[in-house]
């Protein structure tokens, strides 16, 4: 009876292994040498050049060498038939297709599309979904039922706007896409394909306010609905920055002097001593309590003068502009660089 238990257990063991068939035994010592020494410095120097880019969309050269060095590590660990290095090759295989996600055309057509969905000026269809909800699940949802128009918008894209390789990788993967871009990622490392979706959102929304901005400082003379128009746009920056990982806070604090500085260079108080200065007041003569070292007497003092100078305006606006100062003035030089 023993011996029947035994041998139904043996034949058990032998069809579980057998429905097994595809994988592979462990490795030899012998195969284990042979795929640390041939395999192991080919994966490094791809682990090496993955993490030294930084950008998305790296120069062509980069993403061929990446390309090519993922086909050798898959060869080669391939070629050794044995567990371990099987399990080697489909790491690699898994790490490989989220570099064809995450660097070259394909994240480029992501920007894209969502600088399509920002302006919404072209493909009225974008309109219908939320898709750039910070709310996960919301985006999720749009970019599930707005499925069809993602892919009408991919398919009527221009070739220089969207490369056919990357849409197409897009049409192939589109579910894996979805999950990227709506799985929350901040409780997360802060690496892979999701953070970096969640920044390039960020990046169509970047790129205008920068251009915006080096427009107002070019012009130097700015009216109220462009002024307006840059804060409320730094707010949207600002409010998209705190949803990425990938922002340093360096970077997110630059936004905010830029925010401030615009107001401080077209505050009424700037207006009032740019008019004291070319109107060559001598202010020290005419308000003598300006010389009061009681720093409340003097700021009671400044505001008499910006009012009768300037008006109410510019007096209310000390305050704001003397924080200004403290701001710029205090530990921020590495923002302001
Ligand atoms: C990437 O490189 C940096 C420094 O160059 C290093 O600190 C980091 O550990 C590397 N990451 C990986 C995953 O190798
Ligand atoms: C790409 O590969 C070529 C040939 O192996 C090499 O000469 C070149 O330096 C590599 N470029 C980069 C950026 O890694
Ligand atoms: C877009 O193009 C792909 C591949 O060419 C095709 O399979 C798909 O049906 C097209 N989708 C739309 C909405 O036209
Ligand atoms: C700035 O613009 C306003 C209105 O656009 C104009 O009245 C004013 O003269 C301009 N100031 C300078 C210094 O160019
Ligand atoms: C500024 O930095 C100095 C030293 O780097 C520090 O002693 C000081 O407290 C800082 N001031 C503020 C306002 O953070």
């Amino acid at each position: 009876m023993l011996k029947l238990i035994f041998l139904i257990f043996l034949c058990l063991l032998l069809i579980i292994h057998s429905t097994n068939g595809a994988s592979f035994r462990l490795c030899s010592s012998e195969q284990l040498t042979q795929f640390v020494g041939r395999c192991g410095p080919i994966e490094r120097e791809l682990v090496d050049l993955r993490n030294s880019t930084e950008d998305y969309y790296p120069k062509p050269e980069i993403v061929n060498n990446m390309t090519d060095l993922c086909q050798k590590v898959a060869n080669c660990y391939g070629s050794i038939k044995c567990a371990e290095s099987i399990d080697k090759m489909n790491q690699n295989k898994f790490q490989c297709d989220e570099d064809r996600l995450m660097f070259g055309e394909v994240p480029e057509c992501i920007k894209w599309l969502f600088k399509e969905i920002y302006m919404v000026d072209y493909y009225d269809c974008l309109k219908d979904y939320d898709f750039l909800s910070y709310n996960m699940e919301t985006k999720r949802k749009a970019f599930t039922s707005g499925k069809s128009c993602v892919f009408q918008v991919f398919n009527e894209s221009q070739l220089f706007e969207c490369d056919r390789d990357a849409v197409e990788l897009i049409h192939k993967n589109y579910d894996l896409i979805v999950d990227y871009l709506t799985t929350d990622s901040s409780k997360k490392l802060c690496r892979g394909v999701n953070p970096l979706y969640q920044k390039l959102q960020c990046e169509v929304i970047k790129d205008k306010w920068l251009s915006m901005d080096s427009e107002l400082i070019n012009s130097g003379n700015n009216t109220q609905e462009e002024i307006a128009g840059f804060l409320e746009l730094g707010n949207v920056l600002k409010e998209c920055m705190s949803h990425s990982c990938l922002y340093t806070k360096k970077e997110k604090s630059y936004v905010d002097y830029r925010q401030k500085e615009t107001k401080f260079r077209n505050s009424p108080f700037v207006k009032c001593a740019t008019k004291i200065y070319e109107k060559k007041i001598n202010t020290y003569e005419k308000y003598p309590c300006l010389k009061n070292q009681e720093p409340k007497e003097k700021t009671e003092c400044k505001k008499l003068m910006l009012e009768e100078l300037c008006g109410k305006e510019a007096a209310d606006n000390l305050e704001e502009t003397q924080e200004f100062f403290e701001f710029a003035l205090g530990n921020n030089t590495e923002i302001i660089q």
